[in-house]
């Protein structure tokens, strides 16, 4: 099925306006949130089980080890998640929250509309006890959230997602995650860490060739959404670590000259090797994600961490008056 949600209407003009803003650059760029129709969402849950992509069991680990004692401590009545997906991690903090005796609401959003409807449905049968509330959104615009939530509200940002912002597309999603919430609330971040090189490289460019299938998913995605004739196959798949930037960076990049044709947006010229960068991953540190809290109106109230200091788990506590 289509994703609705990447489309504003019938004519997809966010999303055209958008894909054409980004090839018109000198680097050409697309946004990750492209990646997630019904089959993106799937090769994403590929990623999760492979050997090389760490990033998900280390968190779901911290997870496992330390979201009993938090969730005793914290008490939320309703947990929202961003960027929910499949919810398989979320099961950890449910089931402590469950057993602290708190917890009544969950209210999963994302942009792939079809994929959290399934996971809601999923969750409603595993978890009678829990009000599943699924909200179809694009954060990057808004965090519409039910009115009359009971609180106190902890609102999770899993997977490190947030590392597919640049610093200052972050510290704007985290202000509006701020101004989501209220005194006693609280935000509970996966945080991925920087490591070595060798390391994060293979972790974005899997022996098995998942990743580059993810990748090139999003060139079917304009394909179908906008009428585009991208060839994915024409496409090599990368990925960079930018040092002096700490992330990783996705390309696809052309084995030849091609030219690209997008109804109502014109035709688009790749050089041989030129990319198209699908993707950043952001990889911090304690100061760095201090920094960006800052500026965001929280502070860090507790740091988590698995013991090869791989990822943080971190949670926010909102800086009072800074809604
Ligand atoms: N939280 C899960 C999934 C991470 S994958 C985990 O930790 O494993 C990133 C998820 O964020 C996907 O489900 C994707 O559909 C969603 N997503 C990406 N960009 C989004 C956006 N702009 N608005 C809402 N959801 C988005
Ligand atoms: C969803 N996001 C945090 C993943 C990441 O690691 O940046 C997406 C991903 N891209 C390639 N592999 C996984």
């Amino acid at each position: 099925m289509a994703n609705p949600l990447l489309l504003t209407g019938p004519t997809g003009s966010t999303m055209l306006r958008d894909v054409a803003r980004g090839l018109a650059q000198p680097q050409k760029e697309l946004a990750p949130k492209y990646f997630y129709d019904e089959r993106g969402s799937r090769l994403f849950e590929r990623i999760t089980e492979l050997p090389e992509y760490y990033p998900t069991r280390t968190e779901r680990a911290i997870l496992h080890a330390r979201m009993p004692a938090l969730m005793h401590a914290l008490r939320p009545a309703t947990l929202v998640e961003l960027g929910a997906g499949s919810a398989a991690k979320t099961r950890l903090i449910l089931d402590a929250m469950h057993a602290a005796g708190s917890g009544s609401h969950y209210v999963p959003l994302d942009v792939s509309a079809s994929f959290l409807a399934d996971s809601a449905t999923r969750l409603r049968v595993e978890y009678p006890w829990l009000r599943v509330m699924p909200v179809a959104a694009d954060f990057t615009d808004r965090i519409p959230l039910p009115a009359g939530l009971p609180r106190p509200l902890l609102m999770a940002f899993l997977g490190s997602t947030i590392g597919n912002f640049s610093k200052s597309e972050a510290v704007r999603l985290l202000r509006r995650a701020r101004g989501a919430l209220t005194a006693g609330d609280r935000l509970l971040l996966g945080a991925d860490l920087r490591k070595n090189v060798a390391r994060l490289e293979a972790a974005y460019d899997d022996a098995d060739g998942v990743t580059a299938e993810f990748n090139r998913n999003m060139l079917r995605v304009l394909n179908r959404e906008l009428g585009a004739d991208f060839d994915p196959d024409a496409f090599d798949h990368e990925a960079r670590y930018n040092t002096a930037e700490h992330r990783i960076e996705m390309h696809l990049v052309a084995r030849m000259p091609l030219t690209v044709q997008i109804p109502g947006a014109g035709t688009f010229r790749f050089d041989r090797g030129e990319s198209v960068r699908t993707e950043i991953s952001c990889k911090y540190d304690r100061p760095a994600l201090n920094a960006m809290f800052a500026l965001a109106g929280f502070h860090i109230e507790t740091w988590l961490t698995d013991p090869a200091h791989d990822f943080a788990l971190v949670v926010a506590a909102p800086l009072p008056g800074d809604a």
